[in-house]
């Protein structure tokens, strides 16, 4: 059963054709590797699954029934959830408030107010399970590192419950550490149930982790492969190339 499926996507920017008739999809529980060189097509591809960019064509399915994914909130209606590396928090707010901005929790009764403690204790209770060490949950994001960044943004995700995550380049800007940290953090998506894209252009990062992987050449895919299928040689091979060794 996939969680999604995408049909024949075409994506042009004025005359760059980004997205060349392209199929793709995410079954349940899976971590799809998404790779390929700069200007491949990735980011367009989860941009348009998040909601961020519109396609130009082609059918997009979550569990079997077509939709539109004209906005980040109908991607998050859908279950669809996307961490980015930077833009996921504001600075000067705390780690508890960015994990609820826009979805704030209120204080039962008619006056609409913050439920400031509750947000906090769950908070705390997120970041805690997935071993990610903040001080406390009124730290102001821009004294958390890159790695901690993103573990706040994938809080959120898993406090909402999101069925896709999406993480483009999550390791790129980051130190050893902090790349260690995100990848389990990625693992432990997996474990509560989630899927994930996972987009890097270091092919070891994504490796160890992956289910499937999806090489992306030019705007198309160029492999497709469960991990059992393939070697780590294999697929540098197909990214730098663009083709599979043989057949
Ligand atoms: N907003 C945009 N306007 C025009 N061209 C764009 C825009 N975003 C991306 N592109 C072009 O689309 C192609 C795919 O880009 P992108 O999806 O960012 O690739 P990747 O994430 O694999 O590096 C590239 O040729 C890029 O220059
Ligand atoms: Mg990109």
């Amino acid at each position: 059963m996939y969680f999604l499926k995408m049909e024949n996507i075409h994506k042009f920017y004025g005359s760059v054709h980004a997205l060349k008739g392209v199929n793709f999809e995410v079954a349940m529980n899976e971590i799809v590797g998404l790779v390929g060189d700069n200007g491949a097509g990735k980011s367009t591809l989860v941009g348009i699954i998040a909601g961020s960019i519109p396609k130009t064509s082609g059918k997009i399915f979550v569990k079997g029934k077509e939709v539109e994914i004209p906005s980040v909130k109908a991607a998050r209606d859908l279950g669809i959830e996307m961490v980015y590396q930077d833009q996921a928090v504001v600075e000067t707010m705390s780690v508890a408030k960015n994990i609820f901005l826009g979805r704030e929790l209120l204080k039962p009764g008619l006056l609409k107010l913050l439920d400031m403690k509750t947000m906090r204790k769950e908070a705390e209770r997120i970041t805690k399970s997935l071993g990610l060490n903040i001080a406390s949950p009124d730290q102001e994001i821009r004294f958390c590192s890159g790695g901690e960044r993103q573990g706040v943004a994938i809080s959120r995700a898993m406090y909402f419950k999101a069925e896709l995550v999406i993480l483009d380049e999550p390791t790129a800007a980051l130190s050893i550490a902090g790349v260690q940290k995100v990848l389990e953090f990625i693992r432990q998506l997996k474990a509560s149930g989630t899927s994930v894209i996972f987009i890097s252009h270091n092919l070891y990062h994504v490796y160890p982790l992956a289910d499937r992987i999806v090489v992306f050449s030019k705007g198309e895919k160029v492999a497709d492969m469960r991990k059992g299928e393939t070697s780590i040689e294999e697929l540098e091979h197909i990214q730098i190339s663009g083709k599979r060794i043989s057949s």
